[in-house]
This record gives structure tokens, sequence and C-alpha cells, in this order.
């Protein structure tokens, strides 16, 4: 439709019509089943008129439910405007991807665009239209169990991911039976709940919010992203979902934001509990006059829109704004041609996952596993098991474990996914190894509650004893251990905070177990989370960390501790040494009491007193199995001008024998400013492979541009003086160079 088409579409459209449009709500209202919808109609104050007037749905998928709620749809609304569907597709649809943190940890940008491309492919054909994805909240507290959905702790790293998806989702249109529009979320600085507490308030300063929280959101804007979500939190006493400041001022008026804002499931009505307005109406004014269009899952839009306008408290314009930005997007997504979209029962029903998704997820999973430990004990050599030189016993409960998706992964059948046991069997390693569980995941008396089911442990005591005790004996007869240990997945996610960052108890009772009987052991660790993992750090001689690593996670993990593929991933976010620490980050401030060596001594110094500064594993860090050397920096110039750019150069060999991948990552200090500035900042990354004795010169531009931050008068500038270039392989780094900037 033209523009002008939209427009008179909305003059014809009355105010009811129009306020519904604004109003998203879940599958339940679209059942087949009246009697099952009458329920939740009666408990959300709605009538039957508002539902088929609605403007969107959320999680309902499937080609052919899709259509038959389209149909159903299309037949009682009056202007048969298309029904949008939504939906969380975070890291896949029907073959899951490693989770959003891990894919933070391939440092591969190309690679997540991939992904978020096939995962709109498959979930498009299943009638989705939008998804709300990609989250690109800054995290640096591992408490949050919604760090799994980030791709971490650095500015400029999640900037880069949030372009990727959405260019990834998006394609070249997001009209294409192939595409689905994104929404970029959770705006804003959801990552930052105070003490890591799932839904809780943050505090943050102007400074920080702009220089390392919002970038990730505006980069998704200009990448083009169609939609953004309000986070559920307040930033600075102020519920974002209405805050105007924020949301028109920033979003729209800085960054230029034209797409449509939705709310967060409820995050309207909950102002109310934030106590910060008074009752629905008055939340529903203040999300208006913040510039939320659509009304997640409240009737707070729907049962009060149109009596705050008969008031005279919101002028129509509010809402024909808000509307006209929703025809818009439905216009996009070419859904006033087809309102089917990409839906296609064929293609949706298929009985298997393509053969190019799954190698798509079998790569990706193995470039975001991150080696944090190795003494020489990966890879195993396939070859002395097979002559029987080495046993090795396959010990922990992911080692038969099907579900090893992040929680994010509603839509998935999870007998799709190969588990460790299958993988191994499948690529013919079935000499001299021998299996056992050992474990549940979770201990007695963990209790997690989930979105669809609860977890917990239903093994007895007795049962525990003889899984660890037929453990213990087949590690004792075995050369090596492998663990698959770790997290249970519903761990993580939505409403998953844990003030406890371990494994759980149950698991290290086994680990300790077999650790008495058998000293060489490799852990594969399964987190949605940077754990707390001294234990295991300071015993076992190889750690894998595999995240959560989806439907080809056997397989990947079978690949690399074999040597197949070498693990190519590094932390996006920091190991803490323990909780103690949290929430850490690389990109830190020097205090006046800065820790060194000669003063660790000394009382009144930054420090604790019990734990170290650093963290166990840093951001950016992660071994492979060969080593890398570089060279010292060279820069075309130590001068760099506004209008110029320069350049600095490193040499990285490969001195191993094996080809591997190195993510070689350069970092800028500014050495003084007007405000203090952060220790060395993340400007720039590049994935190579090197073969063995490989040698590449890996260059990168320095411009006036990476310098900028929000300076003492809140401007967004660089300022001249003496800045440290760093380049490296993880954001310890010490080769450095220095040059100046001369405005
Ligand atoms: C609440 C979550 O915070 C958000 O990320 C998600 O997209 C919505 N629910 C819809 O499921």
């Amino acid at each position: 439709m033209e523009e002008r088409d939209l427009q008179k579409l909305l003059s014809e459209m009355s105010l009811d019509e129009k306020i519904d449009q604004m109003l998203q709500l879940n599958g339940q209202f679209y059942s087949e089943d009246s009697e099952v919808v009458t329920g939740p109609m009666k408990q959300f104050g709605i009538n039957e008129k508002q539902i088929n007037q609605a403007g969107s749905v959320l999680n309902v998928t499937g080609a052919r439910n899709v259509k038959r709620i389209q149909d159903n749809y299309m037949k009682k609304n009056p202007h048969k405007i298309p029904l949008m569907f939504m939906a969380d597709i975070i890291n896949g649809y029907r073959t899951i991807f490693p989770m959003p943190l891990a894919q933070g940890c391939t440092f591969d940008t190309d690679l997540a665009k991939e992904i978020a491309a096939v995962s709109a492919r498959e979930a498009a054909r299943a009638g989705i239209h939008v998804t709300f994805s990609p989250m690109v909240d800054l995290v640096r507290d591992a408490r949050w169990g919604r760090v799994m959905e980030s791709t971490g702790e650095d500015t400029y790293l999640n900037c880069c991911f949030a372009q990727a998806m959405v260019e990834g989702y998006q394609g070249e249109d997001v009209g294409s039976k192939d595409t689905l529009a994104a929404c970029v979320k959770h705006f804003a600085a959801y990552g930052l709940p105070t003490a890591g507490r799932e839904y809780n308030n943050v505090e943050l300063s102007e400074r920080t919010l702009r220089d390392n929280y919002l970038p990730a959101y505006e980069a998704a804007v200009k990448a083009g992203c169609e939609m953004a979500m309000t986070s559920f939190n307040t930033i600075n006493l102020i519920p974002v979902t209405g805050h105007s400041y924020l949301t028109r001022d920033i979003l729209r008026g800085e960054m230029g934001f034209e797409g449509v804002l939705i709310s967060d499931w409820a995050s309207i009505a909950e102002m109310v509990n934030h106590g910060y307005a008074h009752d629905k109406k008055d939340a529903a004014y203040k999300a208006i006059v913040a510039g939320v269009d659509i009304d997640m899952m409240t009737d707070c839009y729907t049962n009060n829109l149109k009596k705050l306008v008969e008031e005279g408290q919101i002028s129509e314009e509010l809402i024909d704004e808000a509307v006209m930005r929703i025809l818009k997007l439905k216009n996009k997504l070419g859904l006033f041609e087809n309102p089917y979209k990409g839906a296609d029962e064929i293609e949706d029903e298929r009985a298997e996952i393509p053969e190019e998704h799954r190698k798509l997820a079998r790569r990706a999973a193995a470039e975001s596993f991150v080696l944090l430990k190795n003494d020489g004990l990966l890879p195993i050599s396939k070859d002395s098991l097979e002559k029987g030189h080495r046993k090795i016993a396959f010990i922990g409960p992911y080692i038969f474990e099907k579900n090893m998706n992040s929680t994010w992964s509603f839509f998935v059948n999870t007998e799709d996914n190969v588990t460790i046991e299958e993988a191994l069997k499948a690529n013919g390693y079935n000499h001299n190894i021998s299996l056992a569980k050992g474990s549940t995941i979770l201990s007695p008396g963990d209790y997690v509650p989930g979105f669809a089911y609860n977890s917990y442990c239903d093994a007895t005591e007795d049962e525990l004893n003889q899984m660890r005790l037929e453990a213990v004996r087949k590690a004792k007869e075995a050369d090596l251990v492998v663990m698959a240990l770790g997290e249970h997945r519903e761990q993580s996610g939505e409403g998953a905070s844990r003030a406890d960052i371990t494994i759980p108890k149950v698991q290290m009772e086994l680990f300790n177990a077999v650790y008495e009987v058998n000293k060489n052991i490799a852990v594969i660790l399964f987190s949605g989370r940077p754990l707390d993992i001294r234990d295991i750090n300071d015993k076992a001689r190889a750690i894998l960390e595999v995240w959560m690593p989806g439907t080809e996670g056997g397989n990947a993990i079978v690949d690399v501790i074999f040597g197949h593929t070498p693990p190519g991933g590094r932390l996006a976010m920091s190991f803490p040494y323990s909780v103690g620490q949290v929430p850490i980050f690389y990109n830190e401030f020097n205090t006046g009491r800065r820790l060194t060596q000669d003063n660790e001594r000394t009382r009144c110094i930054s420090k604790y007193l019990d734990i170290p500064n650093t963290p166990l594993y840093p951001f950016g860090y992660g071994l492979t199995y060969t080593d890398f050397q570089y060279s010292n920096i060279t820069l075309s110039s130590n001068v760099l001008k506004s209008d110029t750019a320069i350049e600095a150069r490193v040499a990285v060999t490969n001195i191993g024998n094996l080809a591997a991948k190195e993510v070689v990552q350069m970092y800028i200090q500014d050495l003084v400013g007007s405000v203090v500035r952060p220790i060395r900042e993340l400007k720039g990354f590049k994935k190579i492979l090197l073969q063995p004795g490989e040698t590449q010169v890996v260059s990168f531009e320095i411009n006036c541009e990476m310098l900028k931050f929000t300076d003492i008068n809140m401007n967004f500038v660089a300022e001249h003086g003496q800045f440290k270039v760093y380049i490296g392989q993880d954001s310890t780094t010490e080769n450095e160079a220095e040059f100046e900037f001369i405005k």
C-alpha cells in the first residue's frame, strides 16, 4: 500500500478500532476452543470485539495454526487489517543455535548474521512476522539470569552483534517470505538490575547510560531495526515504559528510531506496582505520552485510552501517531497483500531439520566453546583410543541430556537434539569408552519454576548413591575422565537470578568423588552464565565452557574434544573469581588507590582481603589447540588528527602444530580526560585462521570517532591528549603503543 492508502485506512477506522490495534494478546485468546478463551477474557476484562480487533498476537506459531487464526480474525475484523504474529525467536526456531552469550563468544558477526537469517527463515515458515530479538542489554553481573540472552559485557562487541543480528533477521526486505522484522530490547539498561536480582531497579549516571548502555540499541536502530521494546526496570527511579526523555527524546529524537515501540509483557500495568501510576488508566496515560505504541498483554490501553481522549487528557493524534506506525509495519511486512507472509505448512512441518541448518548449528557451537584451561589433556587422540592405549570414561548428567537449549527455545522438538552419547556413537567413538550419568543435574531440594514445567531432582538419595558408585567405578578403570557438568538450563534466562553461581551441589559431590580416584579430568561445562568454578578450576586438568549449545551440541562437543575442530570462542563476559566480585568487567576505572604488586600487603588499597581483584578468566580470554605469538605494535603515525586516521599493525604467528583461529583484539585507553576514563576499551577485533607456522599481519584503523565519550559538559567528543593502544589475545594484554590525538 502507498502511504496515502494507509492514511485513508486510518481515517476510516473508529477510535475503538485504532486503540485495539495497540493491543497485543497471546495465543490463549485465539484458541479453537471458545471455552478456553472465556476464562482469560473475563480475567483480563476484555470482550470478543477487542480480541477481534487486537493488532498483534505473541508466541503463537505453526503455519497451519497461524493461518487458521488469521482467517478467522480477518473474517471478523472490520477493516480486514491482518493480525501481526510476533514471537521470541532468540537463538533459533526449530534448529537451536548456541545461546546469544555464546554467540558473542564467537567474536564472529558474520556467523551471528547467518544464524539470525536461518532462524528467521524457519520462523517465517511457521507464520511468524516479528521476533523479539536481538536482546542487546549490556551485562556485567552474572547473578542475573538473562546474561545468557545478551552478547556480553562490552559495548563495542554488543554494537557489532546488534547490527549483525538485525541484518540477519531482516535481510534485504522484511516483506520477503524468508525474513522477520527485528525488535531490539530491552530499552534501556535492563541488564543492570540492582544486585543482579531480576526486574530490580536500575541506578546509573546519564554518562554511563550514554557511553556504555545505549550504543547497542542505537546500533540496532541504525541497522534499520523495525521495532523496539521498553524494559521492565526503572532508570533513576522512573519506569522506562513511562520515561518520555528516554523513549521520545533519546530513542526517537536522538537515535532517529521511527519504528514501533512495544512495552514488555505487562510493563505498562506494572507502573502501578512501581508506585509511578495511580491505576491502569494513569499508567496508560504515561505510556502513550512516552510514545509506547503497543501494550503487550494488559488491558491498560484497550480499556482506558478512549476515556483519556474523551476527557481531553490526550489528543486523538497521539493515538493516530501510534497506530500509523503499526499499520506501516504491517504494510512493510507485506501483510495487506499476503496476510500469511511466509507461512508454509509443508516447510514448517518437515520431519527433519535441513542438513545445512544442522551444519551451521554444529559449526557455530564449536566457534562459541571457550577452552578455559588445558594442560595438554585436550584434544584426545582418536588413535590412542582405537589402539587401546587409552580408556575414557564419560561421566556426568549432561552426557545423556537431550535438552542443551537455552530457556528461550520454546518451539523446539528436543528430540531433534544430539546428546554427547549419541554423538560419540555417530562419529565412530565406540572403542574403549564407558559412560555413566553419575548424578542428576539439580540437587535434592532444588526447585526451579519454569515457563512450561518446573524442574527439580526426582532421584532418591539411594538412587543418587548408586549412580555415583557406578561413575566412580568407571572412572577408576579409565585413563581419562571427561565430565559433562553444569547448571540446569532453567537456572538461567528470565526470572532466574542466582546469588550462588556455582554448579549444583550434587554434581560437585560427583566431581569430587571421581577426582578421588582419577585426577585426569577434563570438564565440559554447561551454563547460561559465567559461573564460580574455583573448585573444579583447581582440580580439573582441562575445562571447556560450552554454554547451552543447542541442537548440535553433542556433535560439536565431540568435534572439539577429539580435535576435529579447535575451540573457537573467547569470553564475551568475564568469569568472576567468585560472586563477591560481581558486577565485574574489564573496562573498569582506576581508583585513587590502585592495587599493584608492590602494595598488596598494604591496608588502605582498593582490594578485597579474601579474594583477588581480577576475575578468574577475563573478557576476551580463551585458549585453543595451538599458541600464537604477537609482534610489537607498529603505528603508521604517533599523531592522530581529527580528520584523518592512523593504522595499528601486528604480526600474529601460529607457533603450534595445529591450525586454529585467533581473535586479535584491539583496546584503547585515554590516559587523562575531563572525566575519568576506563583503563581500556575494546575498539576492534578480527578473527583469523592461521595454519601452523603461518604469520598474518593484522591491521586496525584508529580514528577520532573511536575516542569519543561523554565529557564533563555532557558532550560526546574526543579530547586531545595521549592514548595507549593495546593489541593482543585478551583484555589483559600488555602489548602496547602510544599516540597523541590532536584536534
Ligand atoms: C518478557 C520478556 O522480558 C521479553 O524479553 C519477551 O520478549 C516477552 N516477555 C515476550 O515473551
